[in-house]
């Protein structure tokens, strides 16, 4: 291991601190490269703390320049400061109050975590570490404390200042150009809650009353200029409120609520108390600037940081093994307010694929890890959609298996029992234990086995005596350190669908307990049987995504078929077309296009023909039942010795054939999607959008005349979602006018780099030769820019993460690219960095000439002369044996 790794940090070592802190005065002198922080903290010794134990605080890169305690300075030999800690030697018994300065540079912070700066404006990042970049502190979870938070800057700076909490008081300091606010947060939290900003922002507000009464301002701080760009995220935030107190009783707290927009950041989003930190690509909308997508993305995740004022900061978590607690958690109740708000059907897909093509290849990979994990050398690298994706699939089964009522009863006693905690995964399954009255032992080991379960399955029908038998098989992959696994509870939400296409009764089930419609499997084997069934049934098995699991079904094609015309489950009839276009893109990888049966493919063009000019399903979800599992879909599924390029051809054909056989149909319903009026951005009408562009794509496969219609779907859209759906089409295959219609949008855009972003994106996403260049062209661009996340990913990840075949070039290039970009980043930002070298997650998989050249490629990463602990830590996991 190299010197400067980072320890690793275990589950099992947990221990309280020696001291508690009881309230903590912040007061920030704020200057671009020399911030003075004071905070002035209460300390009080745990019970068990013998006298004289000493006090360890965490730091990181700090300068000290003045200590204290109870008010008189401490002697050099009473304290030994370092940039990473601070130690007093023997503090007073009892409690105490220790003053510490520190000077901090936010303007030279590149690592966006702790204090830096935005575009000017000031601001903080704490979870999960950053706090101890600001002072020295016991910076974890499970210590909370009253903050009290005093910022003072230059009027003309930033005339804005906020803090969590409610506001106490603000005022001029007299005779000088500088003026100052106080806030106070009455509910105690940890430090990764902490949140400061001061800038000169705009102010967008408005006010919620909440159910009991009470009146809650809300403030939305954007930078000038933005101001009318808000009004979506304002919506969303209003209609998170209600949600959250008609679906889980949960009412807000303060009297106030802000969020703040800024350019640069290193992920979505952040739930700091009262003062949620935001992405401006969360906040900022218009139908000139935003997709839909980006609109579902703000109401997903404003209500997710909304979410977490109850799931994450009234209870929080112990340590962070606990992150799924609130993470998971809080995944899955925006998940369920964004159903709620739009198609629960559409949504429940859109998730699953999301979970699909993010969590089950980290899953399958070397850096799969327990959706509680029992070890992390840099916490930073667990913010994982394992944790949060597969997190929230726990808690989605325990409502599948429980049912409404009980999970709510449940939920009630979680908030009631640990308000004010910093809570356990065991806290929170003895509150499911406890109301519902279930033994959660066995589905605990959710929490704790890393890999994709997988389900074999066979089924036998006996028509003499009408029993149906159904021999279920539940297995778990080894993953890294984890060898053998039991079997777990799994929740499997059936039918047996009849001739008629009805879901058909039984009279009696032995072998497994079922409960209503759900299959509540526990043991390895298990052959259920259901006897009094009229007819043959076609089993429709883990309906609605009941558990994060791969079903294994050697189903005959014609009932496959007939569950994608018939099954009553939305979701079924979506997944019966995926499985039939996979098993054809599978047969079409590995034996070359031709070997795909044409009666297949005739079936599966005849089933997208149908649903194409179904007008009584939803247009969304006609949408995605036309989309063709996508290139990394089908790495997936075959999962060694990949090939891309061989994917690609494959997919490639299968959806020329699916053009060809559909285009009248298809021409029909695109015309159909057309829509009169103004733009607006509900699930309808983005529906509409959705499947006129997934037909777009196709219509342009076989039509010679494909540019001038996708010229005229760029030229007459009145909204970015048109548009941008236009020029994918036209770029992404290399169409003669994309050149031009590339110019044309970069000259409509070029103030506005959100926008730029997608630019970069459909570029860098090109699914051919050329594609690298481009990218590395573009990175001197000068609306690039390296030290801008967006920017980052909105070029590299997206390249390296969204173009299969061109990050996979066969002589290495894309993975040379890659790890030298990564290094360069890591300089400035590791976490971004470190995130960005996770697109090697499934290296192994790959067939040997490119799994040699990206095992060279992440070789050279490791060998790297200097690395940061994050890409330290996922470049030893991916390249770890076994
Ligand atoms: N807790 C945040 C959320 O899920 C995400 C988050 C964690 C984060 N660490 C971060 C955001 C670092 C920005 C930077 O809502
Ligand atoms: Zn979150």
């Amino acid at each position: 291991m190299r010197p400067d790794a980072a320890q690793p940090v275990r589950l099992e070592d947990y221990l309280p601190t020696a001291y508690a802190i009881e309230t903590v005065h912040l007061d920030f002198r704020l200057t671009a490269n020399a911030t003075r922080v004071i905070a002035r903290t209460c300390f009080a010794p745990r019970e068990s703390t013998a006298p004289g134990t000493p006090l360890v605080l965490d730091g990181d890169e700090l300068t000290l320049t003045g200590l204290s305690l109870n008010g008189a300075a401490l002697a050099g030999d009473a304290f030994e400061a370092t940039p990473g800690k601070l130690v007093v030697h023997a503090p007073p018994a009892g409690g105490f109050t220790l003053e510490v300065t520190t000077q901090i540079d936010p303007e030279a912070n590149t690592k966006l975590m702790g204090l830096f700066r935005s575009n000017g404006a000031y601001c903080t990042q704490c979870e999960a570490e950053g706090f101890r970049r600001i002072t020295y502190f016991h910076d974890r979870p499970d210590v909370l404390a009253v903050y009290t938070t005093r910022l003072e800057a230059r009027k003309s700076d930033a005339p804005v200042l906020l803090a969590n909490g409610n506001p106490v008081s603000s005022g001029d300091i007299d005779g000088t150009d500088r003026h100052f606010a106080v806030w106070h947060d009455p509910f105690p939290k940890p430090a990764y809650l902490f949140a400061m900003v001061a800038g000169d922002l705009a102010c967008v507000s408005d006010t919620f009353t909440t159910m009991s009464g009470r009146a809650v301002d809300l403030r939305i701080y954007v930078e000038h200029g933005n101001e009318d760009r808000c009004d979506y995220a304002m919506d969303a935030l209003k209609r998170s409120m209600r949600w959250d107190e008609t679906a889980f009783g949960r009412e807000y707290d303060l009297d106030i609520f802000v969020i703040v927009a800024v350019s640069d950041f290193n992920m979505g989003a952040m739930e700091n108390k009262g003062l949620n930190i935001f992405n401006d690509k969360y906040v900022l909308a218009n139908p000139q600037t935003a997709t839909d997508q980006d609109y579902a993305h703000i109401e997903g995740i404003i209500a997710h940081e909304y979410f977490h004022n109850w799931t994450g900061n009234r209870i929080t978590c112990r340590d962070w093994f606990q992150l799924c607690l609130k993470e998971g958690l809080t995944v899955f109740r925006d998940q369920e307010f964004s159903a709620d708000q739009r198609s629960a059907p559409v949504k429940r897909i859109a998730d699953v694929r999301l979970l699909k093509s993010h969590q089950f290849p980290e899953d399958a990979g070397p850096l799969a890890h327990p959706v509680r994990p029992k070890i992390y050398h840099q916490i930073n690298n667990f913010y994982t959609a394992t944790v949060y994706e597969k997190g929230a699939e726990l808690v989605r089964m325990l409502k599948t298996w429980l049912g409404e009522a009980d999970f709510r009863k449940s939920m009630d006693l979680y908030f009631e029992r640990h308000d004010g905690d910093a809570a356990t995964i065991e806290d929170f399954l003895a509150c499911f234990r406890d109301a519902a009255g279930i033994d959660i032992s066995q589905f605990s080991l959710w929490y704790d086995q890393a890999g994709t379960p997988a389900l074999k399955v066979g089924d036998r029908w006996d028509e003499a005596t009408g029993t149906y038998t159904l021999d279920i098989e539940q297995s778990c992959p080894p993953t890294p350190g984890q060898d053998a696994k039991l079997p777990m509870t799994i929740p499997i939400r059936f039918g047996l669908v009849g001739p008629n296409g009805h879901d058909l009764a039984w009279q009696s089930v032995s072998g497994g307990e079922v409960r209503g419609d759900v299959i509540v499997l526990t043991d390895k084997t298990q052959r259920l049987s259901f006897t009094g069934v009229g007819a043959r049934p076609v089993p429709s098995l883990l309906r609605g995504f009941s558990a994060p699991v791969t079903l294994n079904h050697d189903l005959p094609h014609a009932d496959r078929v007939f569950l994608a015309r018939h099954d009553g489950d939305t979701f079924n009839r979506w997944q019966a077309v995926q499985t039939i276009a996979m098993e054809l893109l599978t047969v079409g990888t590995r034996a070359g296009k031709a070997a795909m049966p044409s009666v297949d493919v005739a079936d599966l063009a005849a089933l997208m023909d149908e649903i194409a000019a179904d007008t009584g399903l939803e247009p969304a979800y006609r949408a995605l039942v036309l989309q063709l599992p996508g290139d990394a879909d089908v790495a997936r599924e075959i999962a060694t010795d990949v090939d891309p390029d061989a994917i690609a051809s494959a997919r490639k054909a299968l959806a020329s054939a699916v053009a060809r056989a559909c285009a009248a149909t298809f021409e029909r319903a695109y015309a159909e999607q057309a829509i009169d009026g103004p733009y607006s951005p509900d699930a309808a009408h983005a529906g509409r959008r959705a499947l006129s562009a997934v037909l777009l794509d196709y219509l342009a496969e076989n039509d010679a005349a494909h540019s001038a219609r996708s010229m005229n779907h760029y030229e007459t859209a009145d909204n970015m979602t048109d548009r941008l759906a236009a020029l994918k089409v036209l770029v992404h295959r290399g169409d003669s006018k994309a050149d031009a219609a590339l110019e044309d949008f970069f000259q409509r855009h070029s103030d506005n780099a959100l926008v730029l972003d997608k630019w970069f994106t459909v570029q860098a996403t090109a699914p051919f030769d050329g594609a690298l260049d481009r990218v590395k062209t573009l990175m001197r661009h000068p609306a690039f820019s390296f030290t801008n996340p967006n920017r980052v990913r909105a070029l590299i990840s997206a390249f390296a993460t969204g173009n299969q075949t061109q990050f996979n070039r066969a002589d290495g290039a894309g993975y040379d690219f890659l790890a030298a970009t990564v290094l360069e980043l890591d300089k400035r930002n590791p976490q971004v960095a470190a995130r960005l070298l996770s697109a090697f997650r499934s290296w192994r998989a790959l067939e040997l000439n490119r799994r040699g050249k990206a095992e060279a490629a992440l070789r050279r990463v490791e060998n790297a002369e200097t690395l940061s602990s994050d890409v330290q830590d996922i470049v030893a996991r991916s390249l770890q044996q076994g």
